[in-house]
């Protein structure tokens, strides 16, 4: 047997042509393009580049903007079922289970070719908002908003959620958050979804995986660690202490260190920018003054000080952005989600399309007892 990893760190465990990342240079790409390049897009250009391996033209993208459009809506069961959920529960169980939901009413049932498959994305891809939506606004006891025909895919989610069209910026830097969210290699949940489709069980349910896996705090549920984080701190000059009193206690910081980068994530100096000129907008700078403060003092005591390679990663000022967009934090991950479908769809894919079932081996470590003893 090969030597054990502990977290299968540094382990190659598939090829894909998906995406590609320099931990050291940090470099990230999808399908060759930076995410530089690809964050001055349309959300909708990144869908059709994962998904089908080139970027749209302009008539390939309008064609394909309109398909997702048109599927935005739920079945009347998906959409009367979320009355009842659980209204404490964060918004990426409701996720998981309205799409358990919509995989029983799905055209394409039982059917698991390559078309169906590619239908089937499409639809996950254009529902998972109003999903999101539906159980937020359910749950403050409004009106639900139906998608709005008119708005590109992160408008209309930001309409759906508050019920009215969201400013220039707003709807941009949603657009930037759901590219740069949407595929990251075999980070932990993509990896859920590539062992969940390599056993030939189907898409839904490789989503489902991916969903829960998402969730934890040590993967995409850091984002709303980083708002609780945020609201904790409570007003910029308490920063210091806060930070340094978690550095004391050997306890995390959210939203930094990161498993494969070694250097700044790529990701987080594009949103830093953002949360800034978010933050001119709205007029008020705290949020973004009090993540530069932790940033300085994360690399100062840790980098510096202690010659550790803990840098901020996506979720850092992803974290920010969605403070400034006033999101609620329980939609938080289920936001995430929303981006990363994407990568896991097209993870998904290039699974069935070249399967072999994922099946490692584990070293054991128990005891072997005499199996003449009578037990
Ligand atoms: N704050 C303080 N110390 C840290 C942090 C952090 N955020 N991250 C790692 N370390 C320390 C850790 O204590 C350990 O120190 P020592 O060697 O002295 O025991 C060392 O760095 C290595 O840690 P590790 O847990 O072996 O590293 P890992 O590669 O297994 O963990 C990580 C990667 C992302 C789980 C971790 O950095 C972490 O817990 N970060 C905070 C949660 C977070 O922001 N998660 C989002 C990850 S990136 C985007 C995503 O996937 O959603």
């Amino acid at each position: 047997m090969t030597d054990f990893k502990k977290g299968l760190e540094g382990i190659i465990a598939l090829e894909t042509e998906i995406s590609y990342i320099d931990g050291v240079k940090g470099i990230l790409e999808y399908r060759g393009y930076r995410i530089e390049q690809l964050a001055e897009l349309s959300f909708d250009a990144v869908i059709h580049l994962l998904l089908y391996g080139k970027l749209p033209d302009l008539e390939e993208l309008d064609h394909f903007s309109n398909m997702v459009k048109q599927r935005r809506d739920l079945d009347v069961r998906t959409r009367e079922v979320i009355h009842f959920y659980n209204f404490n529960i964060e918004a990426m169980d409701a996720l998981m289970t309205a799409f358990a939901h919509m995989s029983h009413s799905d055209p394409d049932l039982n059917i698991n070719s390559p078309e169906a498959n590619i239908r089937k994305a499409l639809r996950l891809i254009s529902k998972a908002p109003t999903i999101v939506a539906y159980y937020q606004r359910i749950h403050e006891g409004k009106e639900i908003i139906t998608p709005n025909e008119l708005l590109p895919h992160c408008s209309n989610f930001l309409y759906m959620l508050r019920g009215k069209i969201p400013t220039v910026l707003e709807a941009k830097i949603l657009n930037v958050d759901f590219i740069l969210s949407a595929e990251h290699e075999l980070n932990a949940s993509t990896f859920a979804v590539r062992v969940t489709a390599s056993t030939l069980s189907d898409i839904h349910s490789a989503i489902i995986s991916g969903i829960g896996t998402l969730k934890g705090v040590l993967h995409g549920g850091a984002r709303l660690a980083v708002m609780n984080m945020l609201d904790e701190i409570g007003v910029v000059k308490n920063t210091e202490k806060y930070i340094m009193n978690l550095i004391k206690n050997k306890q995390r910081i959210m939203g930094f260190g990161h498993r494969v980068y070694k250097v700044i994530d790529p990701r987080a100096n594009i949103f830093r920018d953002l949360a800034k000129k978010l933050g001119e907008e709205k007029n008020n700078m705290k949020w973004y003054d009090m993540a530069v403060k932790i940033e300085e003092v994360v690399t100062r005591e840790l980098v510096e000080k202690q010659g550790k390679t803990i840098y901020m990663n996506v979720d850092f000022y992803s974290g920010v952005i969605y403070k400034y967009l006033d999101l609620p934090p329980k939609l938080a991950t289920a936001i995430f989600a929303l981006g990363r479908i994407t990568g896991w769809l097209a993870h998904a894919l290039e699974q069935y399309k070249d399967n072999r079932l994922i099946r490692p081996r584990a070293k054991y470590i128990g005891e072997h007892h005499d199996p003449k003893e009578k037990i």
